[in-house]
C-alpha cells in the first residue's frame, strides 16, 4: 500500500485555481493546505477546495508538518526564494513553469535540492500529456527516423497592461518565460541542449519581451525554429521532422490530444490520446508516484532538462536586452 502524499499550494492565483479539480483524478494525492500572502485569500481558497488548513503567509506553510510537497504557483521571480526556503524546511516541490526568472536562480534551486536530497520538478505539464507520451514512444521506435528539426509556435494577443504579471518585469513578464518556455522545452525534449541560440524580437515599454523568434542550432546541423508572442496570436502548433517523415502536434501543442504521424511513403496516421481532467492530473500523478517511490527527480522531466531550457531562455533574454531578476522578497 503506497503512502498518501499530502499537498500544499503556495500562491492561490489563476493556475492554482484551475489545477485543484485534477487532484480528484490522482489516487494517493491529497491536497490539504494552502498558503497566501493574505489570510482571507487563503481561507477563501481553502473553503472553495475543501482544504483542511489555510495559512496566511508562505512561511507558515513551510512549518506545517503535515504537508509533504508544495505546489509553487506564484509568478516566476518569486519561485526562487520560496523554493530555497521550502527545501530548507524539508519540503518536496512541484514548481510552476518558468522554473525561475534566471538561469543562476534555477541552478541554485537545483543545487539546494540535491544537497537536501529532496524531490523537485518543474511543472512542465506538456511532457506528461498522453499524446506527447505517444509522440515520444513513436520517435523512440524510429517511426520518423532520426529527428533533425523541430518547429513550434505559441503566441497570444494580450492587451498591454504594465501592472499585469505578463508585462511587468518584476513579475517575470514577457512572452519568453510565460509561453516561450513551452516551445523551448518541447525542442529540448526531442533534441537536447543546443550549441547555439539566435534570437530576434521586440520589447514592451516595461522591458519585457513582446515577441521572440528563437533559432536553436546543433553542431551536427540539427535545428529548432521557435516563435512566441504576447503581441499576436499563433495556432500553437508543433512539427517534428525526421529523416523518415514528420509528426504534426495539433494545437495547442503544449497540451495536445492529437498527433499525426507522416511516415515517408505511408498514409498519415492520426493518434488521439485525451488528457485526464484539465490535463494537470498527469504531472500530479508523476510527482505523487516519485515521492511514494522515494525518488528525488522525475525521469520524464529531469532537472538537467529544466536547467538546459532555462539556459536557452536566459540566453534569448540576454540577446533581447531583457533584465530578468529573482525577487529576494518572494517568500513575503
Ligand atoms: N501550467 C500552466 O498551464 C500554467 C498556466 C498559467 C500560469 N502558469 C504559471 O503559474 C505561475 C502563476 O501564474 P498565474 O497565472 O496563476 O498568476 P496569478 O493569477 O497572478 O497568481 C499568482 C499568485 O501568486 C501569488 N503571488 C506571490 N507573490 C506575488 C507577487 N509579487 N505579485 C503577484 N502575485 C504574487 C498571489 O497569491 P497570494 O498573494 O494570494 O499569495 C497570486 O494570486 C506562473 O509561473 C505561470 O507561468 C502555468
Amino acid at each position: 500500500m503506497n503512502r498518501e502524499i499530502r499537498w500544499g499550494v503556495v500562491g492561490p492565483g489563476r493556475i492554482a485555481e484551475n489545477l485543484m479539480a485534477d487532484f480528484a483524478h490522482v489516487p494517493g494525492a491529497r491536497p490539504v493546505a494552502v498558503a497566501s500572502r493574505s489570510a482571507d485569500r487563503a481561507a477563501a481558497f481553502a473553503a472553495r477546495h475543501g482544504l483542511e488548513r489555510a495559512h496566511g503567509s508562505y512561511r507558515d506553510i513551510l512549518a506545517d508538518p503535515d504537508v509533504d510537497v508544495l505546489y509553487v504557483a506564484t509568478p516566476h521571480p518569486q519561485h526562487h526564494a520560496i523554493a530555497l526556503a521550502a527545501l530548507d524546511a524539508g519540503k518536496a516541490l512541484l514548481v510552476e513553469k518558468a522554473f525561475t526568472a534566471t538561469t543562476a536562480g534555477a541552478v541554485e534551486v537545483v543545487e539546494r535540492a540535491r544537497e537536501r536530497r529532496l524531490f523537485v520538478m518543474e511543472a512542465m505539464w506538456t511532457r506528461f500529456q498522453p499524446a506527447v507520451v505517444a509522440l515520444r514512444e513513436r520517435v523512440a521506435d524510429g517511426a520518423i527516423g532520426e529527428v533533425r528539426s523541430v518547429q513550434a509556435d505559441l503566441g497570444v494577443s494580450r492587451t498591454y497592461d504594465p501592472a499585469d504579471r505578463l508585462f511587468a518585469l518584476g513579475l517575470g513578464g514577457g512572452a519568453l518565460l510565460d509561453l516561450g518556455v513551452y516551445v523551448v522545452s518541447f525542442a529540448q525534449m526531442l533534441l537536447g541542449a543546443p550549441d547555439t541560440v539566435t534570437t530576434a524580437g521586440s520589447l514592451f515599454p516595461t522591458g519585457a519581451d513582446a515577441e521572440a523568434a528563437v533559432l536553436l542550432g546543433w553542431a551536427d546541423g540539427r535545428s529548432a525554429t521557435l516563435t512566441t508572442s504576447l503581441r499576436y496570436p499563433t495556432p500553437g502548433q508543433a512539427r517534428v521532422f525526421g529523416t523518415g517523415g514528420w509528426i504534426d502536434v495539433l494545437p495547442r501543442f503544449h497540451h495536445p490530444e492529437t498527433i499525426v504521424l507522416h511516415r515517408t511513403g505511408a498514409d498519415p496516421e492520426t493518434i488521439t490520446r485525451p488528457q485526464t481532467g484539465t490535463g494537470y492530473a498527469h504531472e500530479l500523478a508523476e510527482v505523487t508516484a516519485c515521492l511514494q517511490a522515494g525518488r528525488t527527480e522525475s525521469a520524464v522531466m529531469p532537472l538537467a532538462d529544466t536547467l538546459a531550457v532555462q539556459a536557452v531562455l536566459g540566453q534569448a533574454a540576454d540577446r533581447l536586452g531583457i533584465r530578468h531578476a529573482e525577487d529576494p522578497d518572494g517568500l513575503g
